[in-house]
């Protein structure tokens, strides 16, 4: 998803820009440039250098020594096209004359009418972005330099609707980068007399550990000795925070993709989301903060709202919340949710689950569930500083470290093991005795060791990989808990091999599906030690009836046999609480080994973000 830095200094920035653009890569991009306000060292004169290029971060670093670009000043984004087809004249930053550039994160829905309007004041426009009509209506705004570039943004936003994160410059005030906020994340970074600007702070974990949060609707001057901030009209102090470990975790070590290196991590990073929540046999919950144990008191039902994996997450934690706490759970894809009609059960929890805390449609679906009366709102996310765990009235924290793979792997696993951590601390206060808390807790201890055995089947899941390299459709079967964990693996087969895989219920196959299966169609299953085993089991034979190649990851226990156009992995035995956690493992890294297999980019799959911060 689009990326922006910014800075003002009295050293070079440049360099500044660009790292603060790799640092951003992970999130997905399709082109990259820049605009640095460069002096004359003869004439003093100043004018803005603007370099863009289509493809990787390194492709605008030659291009921008090439060009000799150098400055003091400058602003910088990487794109994922949203208006127009990546292009160098679609590329950020956009012009208005000589003197106006700007870079732009999010989507303008009235750019049309503007376009319109502004065509009528004479503007012409090259690019087929929503941006190029903010250049155009700020500039139109500075009437010559009858006013700031200050009160002309103030003025160019009022007629802007959707979302933006904007960080202006221009060649009359060549001091300043003027910085606007309304439904896409900006932070200040604070230095030493020099200031930037970002749209995550781990763009600039390079020249400083001191940020201040824009909030929705701010609007801020930022110049190399002040930060000045207006909200709604009136000045406005807001805090610096310091935040620690601004390191992007971008080195791979030892592992080829990260996708690989972070599915390698869950061990440790389950491990690091259970310290300090649990003890040897109970859930700590003063750990979650002071009001939580009150506001989980007044919890009769629950709300959970997610995309994507963490959507799956939540699809999960239904079945444990039902089960364990007895306490109802709904789940809708926040994309949906806010465009529906909701009915809130008095005593509801409403949960968002996000890796990011940044995704534009479960942004938006808490900001609209903070309408509705819902008892308090919690935040299951990965990133402490996100405008998700900001906005919510509590949070838990997943303990994922930094995840750069496009496809989430270590983030889905520890939002699982913090679900059922969550069902404990409901289930307390609907009769789950503290015998039961106890067993549940002591399956939680076991879980990183599963996990690190589950890995163990790298070299059996590499060599099945190879038979899913033509493949072009696949199917996933999972019954009850276990049908989210095959939407995951049919999620990740798809992302990154590109190979069409669907999840189905397995109890579902006879009610349609099953008129796909033929001896091309591979069909993965994934089959705990549970009590629906029996009935999984005809669910398979009704597959090999029909000639497909199954593929069953099943628990050691059951002692499965591999027959003929039936292979059968066999899991590290668990309990049934922690299958879907464990048996998620095996499924990622067949995932990653077939994509490895045709060769995609797996860290980079395409058409993917990171993180999707439009709508
Ligand atoms: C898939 C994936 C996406 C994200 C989704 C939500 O591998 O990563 O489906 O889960 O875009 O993102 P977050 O969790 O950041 O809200």
């Amino acid at each position: 998803m689009c990326g922006i830095v910014g800075a003002v200094a009295e050293r070079e920035v440049r360099d500044i820009l660009l790292e603060g653009l790799k640092r951003l890569e992970y999130r997905g991009y399709d082109s990259a440039g820049l605009a640095l306000i460069t002096t004359d060292a003869t004439t003093s004169d100043t004018r803005i250098n603007t370099v863009k290029t289509v493809g990787k971060v390194n492709k605008l670093v030659t291009a921008t020594t090439k060009a000799k670009a150098s400055g003091r000043i400058g602003i910088a984004h990487t794109r994922w096209a949203t208006h127009g087809k990546p292009s160098v004249a679609n590329a950020h930053p956009h012009r208005s004359g000589d003197d106006i550039a700007l870079v732009h994160n999010g989507i303008i829905e009235n750019y049309e009418s503007l376009r319109t309007l502004l065509k009528k004041q004479g503007y012409r426009f090259d690019t087929d972005t929503d941006t190029e009509a903010i250049a155009h209506l700020i500039h139109h705004y500075r009437e010559g330099n009858k006013h700031s570039l200050l009160s002309a943004v103030k003025k160019a936003i009022k007629l802007l609707e959707g979302a933006y994160g904007l960080c202006v410059i221009d060649n009359n005030e060549p001091d300043k980068l003027v910085v606007a906020r309304s439904g896409s994340p900006l932070v200040i970074g604070v230095g030493i007399g020099e200031n930037f600007v970002a749209s995550d702070p781990l763009a600039l974990g390079q020249v400083t550990d001191r940020f201040i949060y824009l909030e929705e609707g701010d609007i801020a001057q930022v110049e190399r000795e002040s930060v000045n901030i207006w909200h709604k009209g009136k000045k406005v102090k807001r805090e610096i925070t310091t935040v620690a470990h601004q390191n992007n975790d971008s080195d791979k070590g030892r592992y080829e993709h990260f996708m690989l290196k972070e599915i390698y991590e869950q061990p440790k990073v389950i491990k690091d989301t259970l310290d300090g929540r649990i003890s040897k046999t109970s859930v700590l919950e003063q750990a979650f903060g002071i009001e939580a144990p009150g506001l989980f008191d007044k919890v009769t039902s629950v709300q959970i709202v997610a995309c994507g994996t963490s959507s799956h997450a939540g699809l999960v934690a239904k079945y444990w919340i039902e089960s364990i706490a007895k306490v109802p759970c709904q789940v809708d894809i926040a994309s949906d949710y806010r465009y529906r009609d909701i009915i809130v059960l008095p005593g509801t929890l409403f949960i968002t689950i996000s890796q990011s805390g940044e995704t534009a449609d479960t942004l938006a679906a808490l900001r609209y569930a903070k309408k509705l009366g819902y008892v308090a709102t919690l935040a299951i996310c990965n990133v402490a500083t996100s405008s998700l765990v900001r906005e919510s009235d509590i949070n838990m924290l997943t303990m994922a470290g930094q995840e750069i793979g496009v496809a989430s792997t270590k983030a889905f696993t520890t939002q699982l093991t913090i679900l059922l951590v969550l069902a404990i601390v409901l289930g307390r206060r609907t009769g789950l005795k503290p015998a039961a808390e106890t067993k549940l807790v002591k399956e939680l201890h076991k879980l990183p060791s599963i996990i690190e055995k589950a890995l163990g089947l790298k070299k059996q899941i590499k060599t099945i990989s190879k038979q899913f390299s033509d493949k072009h459709h696949s199917l996933f079967l999972g019954r009850g808990i276990q049908y989210p964990v095959a939407k995951e693996g049919a999620l990740k087969l798809k992302e990154i091999s590109y190979i069409h895989a669907e999840a189905y219920p397995a109890g579902e196959l006879k009610h349609g599906p099953l008129a796909l299966v033929d001896n091309k169609m591979p069909v993965v299953a994934v089959a705990p030690n549970n009590d629906l085993l029996g009935k999984l089991k005809a669910n398979l034979s009704e597959v090999s009836a029909r000639g497909g190649k199954l593929y069953v990851f099943a628990d050691e226990s059951i002692n499965f046999a591999s027959e003929k156009r039936l292979k059968v992995i066999n899991v590290p035995s668990c309990s049934e609480v922690l299958a879907p956690i464990v048996f998620t493992v095996p499924l990622q890294l067949l995932s990653y080994y077939v994509a490895i297999t045709k060769g995609t980019d797996v860290d980079h799959p395409r058409n993917l973000a990171k993180s999707v911060t439009v709508e």
